[in-house]
């Protein structure tokens, strides 16, 4: 979700132990806010002056900052996207492209919600790779899992701007949410999808028979008009970062579902919603459907913010709703089995003074029956992170009956424990975070990686070891060790790999490697991948102003000398995040989303204007006439053949 979108809409944390912070954080942040616009005018910001089709040179290559197997960008942003010298690109798949037999081009002039069903949805998030046997000629094919967290309908609809939302608007931009599945194939090097592909899906906010499944469902606090036994949902949304499990099923993570809800209730979810940040009023959806006016149905919230289980290699099969792993606003899932076949999933709630949880299965994973894995997520323990000042992790259970978990606290059952996880969190004393996104584990050496975003409205006298800076403008990321590999452990270490920023202002108090080339720092570490040789691939979200520097990727070191060193590999076009890092199972493609391209503010020099549908700040990634920036999946692979672990 982007930085500058869940600014605008929800500023206010909802973790009442936050209530008392200052607003310090926003003036600091609003001076780096200011300070980036003026060097970004006096630098790459000469972009905004050139045709779009010329904008690709406005952004170079840094010969001076050459790395082992490419070669660095300078820091800058412009209108299109930029990979590091030696590496090639291309766009996979984009927002509008036709997934099923028959579905013509794209044409933005003409969008309805059955031609929208049937096409790649908006703002690509999560990337999952799910390999499939070679076709035939021997060519590799695989399915893409690819979430689609939100919608931005100022940029989507052709006169959106300054009039209200139609119905049909609200729909279409339901099933432009949810999630794709496709199949790609590698034709001599390139990716290209299948249209008409056997396995193409797309699930959306309009999908019916979502299936609550676990200690949840059923639940009286489930229960609504048109699902009377809380059993079935219609729809997911703001599904943002997710997991492939060990056994190929495709997890897509709800993250800010409040944001869809409007209507008020003073009835007994009231304080459940509030510290969940319902109703957030982004989407005015409620006016039609009243299954988004919480004063209509005061319990839709509790279907949301679940992470939901698809097997991609079904297309028939109903998509579950998880309910052991909890509900929060979801980041991802990225999952690890133990050594004793346990599965073990690491996630985020991604809020400021929000937690970082994770969930153990009872079961052990059967790698030689994928079927008997099937509910594996309906049984386990889900545990939430307390970091203490000695440098250790205690994984507290959220156990109903255990602890504070009682009906004297207002639980009476398990399945409450998990509606209303984060206020079972508070009672534990878990800590407070800066915005956890993705967690990544390494299989390989028992590490796990916290992305930490920013947190503006943290205070110094609120920082703690593990959130050491008040305000935290740029994020950090936090290594988590489980003793002996053993990711069942409920007690681990952690240490920080990096506090984000720039090394050279001593008042941000950025830490990295030495070997920090000047291209290679950045802030607000969003999702991230690892590759076999234990390298962390991280993606941002809110860099542009604050850090002078589009989005994009950076690898960073974890070991040995060479540890906490970051470069730079790839930069986003103006106003995007990049999403979903991924790296193919054989490492020789690093699959990446480019999600809302040309959502700048008007503060941003490339456009310096708001931008919309009729004048996008960009055009990316067409740059045709009339077409509108469109969200798309790049595939980067390196120019001497190499897989991306290789030196
Ligand atoms: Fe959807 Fe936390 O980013
Ligand atoms: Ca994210
Ligand atoms: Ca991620």
């Amino acid at each position: 979700m982007s930085e500058k979108f869940e600014r605008e809409f929800e500023d206010v944390p909802v973790n009442p132990k936050a209530a008392s912070t200052p607003t310090i954080g926003d003036v600091i942040d609003q001076r780096y806010s200011r300070r980036g616009v003026m060097a970004l005018m006096g630098g790459a910001a000469v972009a905004a002056t050139l045709p779009l089709a010329s904008c690709a040179q406005s952004v170079e290559e840094n010969s001076a900052e050459t790395a082992d197997d490419f070669t660095e960008l300078a820091r800058g942003v412009d209108q299109t996207h930029h990979a590091a010298g030696g590496l090639n690109d291309q766009v996979v798949i984009r927002w509008g492209d036709p997934l099923f037999d028959g579905i013509g081009a794209f044409n933005p002039m003409a969008q309805s919600v059955a031609d929208q069903e049937a096409r790649f949805g908006y703002n690509n998030d999560y990337i999952g790779f799910v390999g499939l046997p070679d076709d035939e000629q021997g060519r590799q094919r695989a399915l893409l899992c690819v979430n689609h967290e939100y919608t931005i309908a100022d940029l989507m609809f052709p006169g959106r701007v300054g009039r209200e939302a139609t119905a049909e608007e609200c729909a279409i931009e339901q099933a432009a949410h949810g999630g794709s599945i496709v199949e790609i194939v590698n034709i001599d090097g390139r990716w290209e999808y299948v249209q008409g592909s056997r396995y193409n899906r797309r699930i959306t906010t309009r999908t019916q028979g979502i299936e609550l499944t676990g200690p949840a469902a059923g639940h009286p606090r489930l229960q609504t008009s048109a699902d009377p036994e809380g059993r079935y949902v219609t729809g997911t949304m703001n599904n943002c970062a997710g997991g492939i499990t060990p056994w190929g099923t495709y997890l897509m993570a709800e993250e800010n579902f409040n944001g869809y809800f409007i209507g008020e209730t003073d009835g007994p979810e009231a304080a459940n919603h509030e510290r969940y940040g319902v109703p957030g009023g982004w989407y005015p959806w409620g006016r039609f459907e009243d299954r988004f006016d919480i004063s209509r149905e005061p319990n839709e919230p509790n279907r949301f913010g679940w992470a939901v289980e698809v097997d991609p290699l079904d297309p028939q099969s109903a998509p579950k709703k998880r309910t052991a792993l909890g509900r929060f606003k979801h980041e991802g899932a990225e999952s690890v089995v133990a050594a004793n076949g346990q599965v073990v999933f690491y996630m985020g709630d991604d809020q400021r003074f929000d937690y970082v949880y994770k969930f153990v299965t009872a079961g052990r994973f059967d790698a030689e029956n994928r079927a008997a894995n099937r509910d594996l997520l309906d049984d386990g323990t889900l545990y939430v992170a307390r970091f203490d000042a000695d440098g250790s992790v205690e994984w507290m259970p959220l156990i109903f009956g255990e602890g504070p978990l009682t009906e004297e606290n207002g639980f009476t059952s398990q399945g409450e424990v998990l509606i209303e996880t984060r206020r079972a969190a508070d009672l534990l004393g878990a800590t407070p975070m800066d915005r956890p996104e993705d967690v990544q584990p390494n299989a390989q050496n028992g590490r796990i990686y916290v992305m930490l975003t920013n947190n503006s409205r943290r205070s110094e006298d609120q920082t703690d070891a593990a959130n050491p800076r008040g305000p935290n403008l740029f994020g950090h990321i936090v290594e988590i060790s489980e003793p002996d590999g053993d990711f069942t452990s409920t007690r681990s270490r952690w240490e920080i790999l990096v506090r984000c920023g720039d090394p050279a202002d001593a008042e941000v108090g950025a830490e990295w490697g030495p070997n920090t080339t000047e291209s290679g720092w950045f802030g607000s570490p969003d999702n991230a991948a690892i590759d076999s040789a234990n390298r962390l691939y991280v993606s941002t979200d809110g860099s542009e102003v604050r850090n002078q520097c589009a989005n994009g990727v950076w690898r960073v070191e974890t070991e040995g000398l060479e540890r906490g060193n970051s470069r730079m590999i790839f930069l986003a076009p103006t106003g995007a995040e990049i999403c979903g890092p991924r790296l193919s199972d054989d490492e020789g493609t690093f699959f990446l989303a480019v999600q809302h391209p040309g959502l700048d503010g008007e503060d941003f020099p490339p456009h310096g204007r708001p931008s919309t549908f009729a004048d996008p700040s960009t055009r990316w990634p067409d740059f045709a006439e009339g077409m509108p920036p469109r969200s798309a999946v790049v595939a980067l692979t390196r120019a001497d053949g190499k897989t991306f672990s290789e030196v």
